[in-house]
């Protein structure tokens, strides 16, 4: 059967090396990611073995190296898998792993805090539940679940950050847009306020969630993994 649908995020996006990509987000972005840095780096501690889903061109993966006893980061593109490898290549506790998120490579309860940074939770469209049940399966109990996503008001940010990348045909609803550039490639990326957010990380298996205003375009969330 073919694809059900025309292109995703995966060939139109994140097949360009992320660090270009984030070079030509507005200023708003580079906010939200730094809150975002500095909000990831107050949950690592030293004794921590980490993961980073989707960790793109290894912007995360450094900083969280110098707090945490191990971390590991993977992608779904070699592109990115390739410049993360080369920016961590001298740190001895990183290492990053080509694998799909929704089939992580990985044994049970092995990591104690595993993240979903820069609103990767919020473009994986069909693939968001499983990948939550991934990230759930491969956290300790007791561990730490976390992310970001854009809020309801982020659309002018989005809007322009698609812009730059080319996406200039954009079809926007209360929720998500969806933005096609020259070529045909499609990407689309929802947005949330903290009760869509919460209704999505509802069910899962957390002990306790937490959803947070991280920045004026941004929510941050952490859950603790129940234990038996
Ligand atoms: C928005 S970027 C974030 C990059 C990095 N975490 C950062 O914050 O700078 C999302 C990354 O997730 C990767 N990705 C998308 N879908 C994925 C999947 N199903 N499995 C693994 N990686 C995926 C993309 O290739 C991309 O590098």
């Amino acid at each position: 059967m073919p694809s059900l649908y025309s292109s995703n995020m995966n060939e139109a996006v994140y097949g360009v090396n992320f660090d270009r990509i984030i070079e030509q987000a507005p200023k708003q972005v580079h906010s939200y990611l730094n809150a975002e840095l500095a909000r990831m780096l107050e949950l690592a501690t030293p004794n921590y073995v980490v993961l980073e889903v989707g960790c793109g061109s290894g912007r995360v993966l450094a900083p969280l190296s110098q707090y945490c006893r191990y971390v590991v980061g993977i992608d779904n593109q070699a592109v990115q898998i390739s410049a993360s490898a080369e920016k961590i290549s001298r740190k001895e506790n990183v290492e990053v792993v080509l694998a799909d998120a929704s089939i992580m490579p990985f044994n049970d309860s092995i990591f104690d805090l595993s993240l979903i940074p820069y609103n990767l939770l919020a473009g994986l469209r069909y693939q968001t539940n499983v990948v939550l049940e991934e990230m759930v399966r491969v956290t300790k109990q007791n561990g730490i679940i976390a992310g970001s996503v854009y809020s309801e008001d982020a659309l002018e940010a989005q809007l322009e950050h698609y812009e730059n990348l080319g996406f200039n045909d954009a079809i926007v609803s209360s929720d998500y847009i969806c933005a096609a550039n020259a070529e045909g490639e499609t990407i689309f990326v929802e947005r949330f306020t903290p009760d869509k957010l919460r209704a999505l990380l509802t069910g899962f298996d957390f002990r306790r969630l937490k959803v947070e205003e991280l920045d004026p375009i941004s929510y941050f969330f952490f859950a603790v993994k129940s234990s038996p």
